[in-house]
């Protein structure tokens, strides 16, 4: 039976423009090409979660314009179940401007009504959280709102995974009611406020294991991802060598592997062995949402 996951989160209006390079401050430069994908972390990682099989339902909110119409439209089409998706009369859809050049990108996210996503949503949606295998967070809602629903889902005795980005400091609350967070290096310095850099990896994934979450998985780029679980050893898991083609949305790719892995009972290594494969897959294909990978072909890779 498909396993059900639940993602309060982000829907966002990615608008990206391919160049061969950032522009320099102050400077004018011409672009390739323009385009209107749907995407936010917690859209992408929704319908990433349905793409594998998972039965999704998103939790979030967008604008009465018409990006916040074709994003629902997108989540629809995907399978993910939108009833929870709330339209904000006050606010605008969430939009991110996105540069992508040579396969690396560079975002500003101008949040909107992803920010009118209130502690009283996670309430009026108390049952769908209370039926979940698992609940999926990132930061792209207000941390109050994070807050409250991980606390509500360990009330409910629900699984809960963090990907914490963008990278912010943490309630220690917040902490307490993750089960698995998922930070990449950036994120686990801001985190434990130590260097995760080189040897200091292992140090400051204890450091955060301590502050309250159980397990720490990081995501380390072509390095792949390092793991652990409460006062356990580092795993670390090799990358694959891909042709990148858009890094955009493959830490969402990596978190909707993992959560889809875990709400089946697989172990932390099958999981994040799992999450590996899906962002390897995810980043060899344009865009966040449209580059997800389905279950088949993760089956089918074999690095
Ligand atoms: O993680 C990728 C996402 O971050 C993009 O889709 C963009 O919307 C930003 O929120
Ligand atoms: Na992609």
């Amino acid at each position: 039976k498909a396993p059900k996951i639940v993602v309060i989160g982000s829907l966002n209006m990615d608008i990206v423009i391919e160049a061969d390079r950032y522009p320099q401050q102050g400077e004018t430069m011409l672009g390739h090409g323009i385009r209107f994908l749907p995407g936010g972390k917690g859209a992408n990682q929704a319908v990433a979660a349905a793409r594998l099989g998972a039965a999704v339902t998103m939790i979030g909110a967008v604008g009465t314009d018409g990006f916040g119409l074709e994003l629902v439209k997108a989540l629809q089409a995907e399978n993910v179940g939108t009833d929870a998706v709330r339209v904000a009369e006050q606010a605008a859809t969430g939009v991110a401007s996105i540069y992508v050049c040579q396969g690396d990108n560079s975002i500003v996210v101008l949040p909107g009504a992803n920010h009118t996503l209130l502690p009283a949503d996670i309430d009026a949606n108390r049952e769908i959280i209370a039926a979940a295998d698992i609940v999926l967070l990132q930061m792209e809602i207000p941390v109050d709102t994070v807050t409250h629903a991980a606390r509500l889902a360990k009330a409910c005795g629900r699984t809960v995974v963090l990907n914490p980005a963008p990278a912010q400091k943490l309630p220690e609350e917040l902490l307490r009611n993750v089960d698995y967070i998922t930070p990449n290096r950036t994120e686990l310095a801001l985190l434990t406020g130590r260097s995760a850099e080189g040897g200091a990896l292992e140090a400051a994934m204890r450091e955060l294991a301590g502050m309250g979450a159980r397990h720490v998985i990081t995501t380390l780029g072509a390095e792949g991802s390092a793991f652990m679980a409460q006062e356990g050893t580092l795993t670390r898991v090799p990358g694959y060598v891909m042709e990148v083609v858009d890094t955009t949305g493959a830490g969402d790719s990596f978190n909707a592997g993992l959560a889809y892995s875990l709400a089946l009972g697989q172990s932390l290594e099958e999981a994040v062995s799992f999450a590996a494969k899906v962002s390897a897959l995810a980043v060899t294909k344009f865009g966040a949402q449209p580059g997800m990978p389905t279950l088949q072909e993760v089956l089918d890779f074999n690095g």
